[in-house]
């Protein structure tokens, strides 16, 4: 398992439609296995392939608070029903570092995707897991949290990170 770059904005690949996959192969697999390690390395509690530079509609997570971990896998998922309630939660995100927003998303849904396997599974998700799932399919879609916040909170954030970059050396 090998721990990858993890992109961040502005890197216009975030904006990317990630691809589906057309079966779960052992590239696949390797892919998978490789973003639970850059997630885990990172501290992050879910991951799209997009955010290490892959096109494809994979994600990885883990919400497990304690030390036995407990990785899910989910290849092109699909959000079959939505909550019209909503929950709000803060979020961050591995690809924009140290910044965090109230977020407002439907309060539960239901997922169909493949596992690691290549099963076909169903997942009804609320709370944390269903604002987690939400969040890292925008990735597939080209879209990060910031863009649910207003115009001028987004634009300062960017400047932010930007700024960020353009100042960061390496001796
Ligand atoms: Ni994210």
């Amino acid at each position: 398992m090998t721990v990858k770059t993890i992109l961040t904005e502005p890197n216009p690949l975030l904006r990317q439609i990630s691809k589906p996959v057309e079966s779960v192969g052992a590239e696949e697999k390797k892919l998978m296995d490789d973003m639970l390690d850059t997630m885990y390395s990172a501290n992050g509690i879910g991951l799209a392939a997009i955010q290490i530079g892959i096109p494809k509609r994979i994600i990885v997570m883990d919400l497990s608070k304690n030390e036995k971990k407990e990785p899910r896998y989910f290849v092109n998922p699909i959000i079959k029903n939505r909550d019209i309630k909503k929950s709000t939660y803060e979020e961050g995100c591995l690809s924009v570092p140290n910044q965090f927003a109230e977020v407002a998303r439907p309060k539960e849904c239901e997922v169909e995707y493949l596992d690691y396997y290549g099963n076909k599974k169903i997942l009804k998700a609320q709370g944390l897991l269903a604002t987690c799932i939400q969040h890292e399919m925008d990735h597939l879609e080209g879209i990060l949290f910031i863009d649910y916040l207003s115009k001028l909170k987004k634009s300062m954030i960017i400047k932010k990170l930007s700024k960020a970059k353009s100042t960061r050396i390496v001796v």
